[in-house]
């Protein structure tokens, strides 16, 4: 399997550009499984997870083609199963989407458990709450989630428990073309949250509230194609930012939305870097000399919990003490075992990490363990002494548009090595 080799100790300079939101796009490309025509989606991040799901929906019966390799073009009227059972459905924790998107098309779905980054348990328990308040019956059937509604789904009023982005997104997949007026509360609020609102209203929706904690859906006969450009994506951008202000040296982040990286940039002032905001890019500007800061992570507009490895990292080098408190995921913390093979002096209790800065972080041979896992020990492999091997890559490849290519453009020594 292909590894990733990194000579730390280099600064970062120069421009990086940011792709297209990964959350956004996998929840946009099913729900193209609603809309009547063909939609033209611009911005798709490169990616794994795009890959798969777009297979997914081949595997359904849609026509799918990539004009360029960030243009893709979907016609969904050729669908006719709601049966989701193929093995690449449980390759991703984003296949869930195919629940509330063919229950919405078709009033049934059948779709395999999903699967994806694997920090913990990771229940459903809100999703099908509000399939079942719009008529559908839900059962697991061995590793397949069965949810038939006798007829077109009906509007409901669904509280979510816990702000859920999952739960929110389905929601509103369903709702879309129900009959009547849905009304989610406690709505989560993330960008790609909006970014799927936007999408579905160009194709026609009525979706009023996303980014608020109360979302109103009224639902219409038909949704039809049109064009639509995914936003940027918040967490790869903070990524870059986060590797720019850790390792020093002076980047501008292209393609963002400064607004969305609102709470990390805080936390990256507070540490020492510097921010600047553009119109639509962020400039971080780091002597790679921190001091430590305590971060707790939540919904949005809280701090990322996608970005509370790379925090950490960046923490393990700077002065002090710091605190870092997961407040989505509690078992979040896989990676602090490959962090501390590298150097990092960090004690785990509970949901909460205390990290003690060391001068410096070593090479060693480590292991991406989920996604941001494996982004986290890029950048601690930017910052150590010596050369780091990260193996399993296929964990970042799911979620970061070519990662060594846009950080060798930076300057840093990192290469590809293919098994
Ligand atoms: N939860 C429930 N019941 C549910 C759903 C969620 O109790 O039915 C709980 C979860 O256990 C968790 C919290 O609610 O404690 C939030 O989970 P959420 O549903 O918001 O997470 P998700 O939709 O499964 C998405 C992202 C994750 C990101 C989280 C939180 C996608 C495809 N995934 O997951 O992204 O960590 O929101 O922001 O959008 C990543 O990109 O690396 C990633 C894991």
């Amino acid at each position: 399997m292909d590894k990733l080799k990194i000579e730390g100790g280099k600064k970062l300079f120069g421009n990086v550009r940011i792709s297209g939101a990964k959350n956004a796009a996998v929840a946009i490309i099913p729900a193209v499984l609603l809309v009547d025509g063909v939609c033209r989606i611009e911005n798709v991040p490169d990616i794994q997870d795009v890959s798969a799901i777009t297979e997914i929906l081949t595997y359904l019966g849609a026509n799918v083609s990539f004009p360029d390799k960030n243009t893709l073009e979907i016609d969904a009227a050729t669908v006719k199963s709601y049966m989701a059972d193929c093995e690449k459905v449980r390759s991703m924790r984003a296949s869930y989407y195919l629940l509330g998107a063919l229950l919405g098309r078709f009033h049934k779905a059948h779709v395999r458990l999903p699967g994806g980054c694997n920090f913990g348990e990771r229940p459903i328990d809100q999703h099908i709450k509000s399939f079942e308040a719009m008529g559908a019956d839900v059962k697991i059937d061995y590793d397949v989630v069965v949810a038939e509604a006798p007829e077109r789904l009906r509007a409901a009023s669904v509280y979510l428990d816990v702000v859920s982005v999952g739960a929110t997104i389905n929601a509103m997949l369903a709702a879309c073309l129900a009959d009547g007026l849905t009304v989610i509360e406690n709505a989560a609020k993330e960008p790609h949250v909006v970014d799927l609102a936007n999408f579905l209203n160009t194709m026609g929706a009525s979706i009023k509230g996303a980014g608020t904690d109360v979302i109103r859906i009224k639902g219409v006969e038909k949704l039809r194609g049109g064009t639509y450009s995914i936003i940027p994506d918040q967490i790869e951008a903070g990524t870059f930012m986060i590797a720019a202000a850790a390792a020093g040296g002076n980047v501008l982040v292209e393609n963002v939305i400064p607004r969305h990286m609102d709470s990390l940039s805080a936390k990256l002032l507070e540490a020492g870097a510097i921010i600047t905001e553009y119109e639509d890019s962020i400039r971080v500007e780091s002597d790679g000399i921190l001091k430590g800061v305590n971060v707790k992570t939540m919904p949005y507009p809280g701090f990322p919990t996608d970005l509370q490895p790379q925090i950490v990292t960046l923490l393990s080098i700077a002065k002090g003490t710091s605190m870092v408190t997961e407040g989505v995921w509690k078992q979040r913390f896989q990676y602090i075992e490959e962090l501390t093979r590298m150097g990092a002096d960090v004690i785990i209790g509970g949901d909460r990490a205390v990290i003690h800065g060391v001068d410096k972080l070593h090479g060693a041979v480590v292991r991406a363990t989920d996604l941001r896992a494996g982004a986290c020990l890029a950048i601690a492999g930017l910052i150590a002494d010596g050369v780091t091997y990260i193996n399993e890559l296929k964990h970042i490849d799911r979620g970061y548009e070519d990662l060594e290519g846009k950080l060798s453009s930076l300057g840093a020594q990192i290469t590809r090595i293919v098994d």
